[in-house]
C-alpha cells in the first residue's frame, strides 16, 4: 500500500501513514508530531515529540471471527462467502410492547448509529491550535498557588513561567496571554508602570521570545493591574472613569508591549475608541504587523471573581459597570463589534464564554473577522470545584464546555484549561 497523508484532528499535527509492506489487519500506525514548533529555535525549545498513534481505533476483534486478510482472501477464492447479517433483531426485554413500526421518513438516529458515522458527521472540532493559555506572572522566584483557581499559579517569570510554556508547547499549545501581578508600590492613579519598557510584562515577553521564538504572545491592554484604584482606566475625583485620557495611556502601554515583541495586543479595558487609537499608535511606531484582539463584548460579570483574587485587582471602590457591558444586553454587542471592526480590530473577543454563547454566535454571524472567546476564571473554578467534589466528571465537562464555545462560533478560546485539554486531545489520538 502506498504511503499517504491523513488529515489529523489536530490542525497542527503532522500525520503520516507508515506504509505496510504486506496487507495485514494490524491497525496502521501513524506518526504524529505533538508540536509544530520550528526546529530552529534555541536550546530551550523542546524537540518536537513524535507520538505513535493508531490510524484505526476500532479493535479488529470487536465483532466476528478474526481471520487474517490472507485467510479471508483464500476463503473468498474458495467460494466461501459469509452469510449476510441477520435481518431480524433480538427481542426487547420481557414486557416490551409489540407494535407496528412508526412510519417515519426521517430517523435522525441513523446518522448516529456507530462511532464511525458519528465522527464522520461531527460538525465542530477542537484542537490545541484553537487554544490560548492565560498565564499569571509575578516578580517572585516561587510559583504561588491561586486559592480560587485550583491548578493555577502566579508563576515566577524567570522559572515557573518558562516551565509552564515548555509543557504547554509539548501538547501543541503555542499561544499565550500574559497577566501580571504588580506590587502595590508600583501602582498609581494613572497606571504609568503599564508602559515601563523594563516592567514585568515587557521583560517577560523578551525572555519568552528569546527562548521560544515561534510562540504567539498576546498581551492584556488595560490599566487595572497598575492602577492604585483597581480600575481599567484613570478615575476622576467624582468617580468617573476618564475615557480619552485612559486611551492615551493604553496607547503607550501597547506600544511598549509591541516594542518588547508582543504579537497581538488585546485591549480589555472597554474604553470607547481605543482600537482606532491603538492602531494609529502602533502604526506610527512602525508596528504595522502587530495585531489587535479587541475585547469587543466584555461584560461586567461576576465570573471574573477568581481572577481578581489572583491579581489582587478588585476595584478599590465601585464597580466596572460604566465601561463593561450590562449582562442583560445583546444588541449592544453589535454596536461594539461594528466600531471595533471599523477601527481596525483583527480579532473580536467575547467574554465570558459559555454563559455568552449567544453573543459569540451574534458576532460570528455579523463579522468575517476571527472570533475569540474567553472562558474566564469563574467558569474554570466552577468546573474544577464541582469536579473535586465529584459532582461532575471534570474532564468531560471541561471538553464539552470548550466544544460548545467552538460550536457557538469561536475560532480561538482563551482558557485556563488549555494545557489540560490539549493534553487530552493529544492523548485521545493515541487510543
Ligand atoms: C481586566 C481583566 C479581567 C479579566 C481579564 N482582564 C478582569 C476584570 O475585568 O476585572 C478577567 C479574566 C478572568 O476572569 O479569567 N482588564
Amino acid at each position: 500500500m502506498a504511503s499517504s497523508i491523513f488529515f489529523s484532528p489536530a490542525a497542527n499535527a503532522v500525520t503520516v501513514a507508515i506504509p505496510t509492506p504486506t496487507p495485514t489487519p494490524t491497525p496502521r500506525l501513524v506518526l504524529v508530531r505533538a508540536n509544530n514548533a520550528s526546529a530552529s529555535a534555541t536550546a530551550a525549545t523542546p524537540t518536537p515529540r513524535l507520538v505513535l498513534v493508531r490510524a484505526n481505533n476500532a479493535s479488529a476483534s470487536a465483532s466476528g471471527p478474526t481471520l487474517t486478510l490472507e485467510e479471508c482472501e483464500a476463503a473468498a477464492v474458495a467460494g466461501n462467502f459469509p452469510a449476510p447479517p441477520p435481518h431480524s433483531k433480538p427481542p426487547g426485554p420481557k414486557g416490551t410492547p409489540l407494535i407496528e413500526p412508526l412510519d417515519l421518513t426521517r430517523r435522525p438516529r441513523r446518522n448516529r448509529k456507530s462511532p464511525t458515522l458519528r465522527s464522520a458527521f461531527q460538525e465542530t472540532t477542537l484542537s490545541p491550535a484553537n487554544f490560548v493559555l492565560p498565564l499569571f506572572i509575578h516578580e517572585g522566584e516561587e510559583d504561588a498557588p491561586i486559592g480560587a483557581m485550583p491548578g493555577c499559579f502566579r508563576l515566577g517569570w524567570r522559572h515557573g513561567l518558562i516551565d509552564e510554556v515548555y509543557k504547554a508547547r509539548d501538547v501543541g499549545v503555542n499561544s499565550f496571554v500574559l497577566f501580571p501581578k504588580i506590587p502595590d508600590a508600583l501602582k498609581s492613579p494613572t497606571g504609568d508602570e503599564a508602559y515601563n519598557d523594563n516592567g514585568l510584562v515587557p521583560r517577560t515577553i523578551r525572555l519568552l521570545k528569546d527562548k521560544f521564538p515561534d510562540i504567539v504572545i498576546y498581551t492584556d491592554v488595560a490599566l487595572d493591574p497598575y492602577s492604585s484604584d483597581g480600575h481599567d482606566g484613570i478615575v476622576r475625583e467624582d468617580g468617573v472613569i476618564m475615557n480619552d485620557e485612559t486611551v492615551h495611556q493604553l496607547c503607550k502601554q501597547a506600544v511598549s508591549q509591541a516594542r518588547a515583541g508582543a504579537d497581538v495586543v488585546s485591549p480589555s479595558d472597554m474604553m470607547d475608541g481605543r482600537v482606532g487609537a491603538l492602531r494609529a499608535a502602533l502604526d506610527a511606531e512602525g508596528f504595522h504587523d502587530v495585531s489587535i484582539m479587541s475585547y469587543t463584548a466584555k461584560y461586567a460579570s461576576a465570573f471574573y471573581g477568581p481572577f481578581r483574587e489572583a491579581l489582587d485587582s478588585n476595584p478599590r471602590f465601585g464597580d466596572k459597570k460604566t465601561y463593561q457591558m450590562n449582562p442583560a444586553n445583546y444588541r449592544e454587542a453589535l454596536i461594539e463589534a461594528q466600531a471595533d471592526e471599523a477601527e481596525g480590530a483583527d480579532i473580536l473577543l467575547v467574554k465570558p464564554g459559555l454563559p455568552y454563547t449567544d453573543v459569540i454566535r451574534l458576532l460570528r454571524d455579523n463579522s468575517a473577522l476571527p472570533i475569540a472567546a474567553y472562558q474566564v476564571s469563574g467558569e474554570y473554578s466552577m468546573i474544577k470545584a464541582a469536579g473535586v467534589l465529584k459532582m461532575i466528571d471534570e474532564e468531560r465537562v471541561m471538553m464539552e464546555s470548550l466544544m460548545c464555545i467552538r460550536r457557538a462560533g469561536a475560532d480561538i478560546i482563551l482558557s485556563y484549561f488549555a494545557r489540560q485539554a490539549a493534553g487530552i486531545l493529544c492523548g485521545a489520538m493515541s487510543n
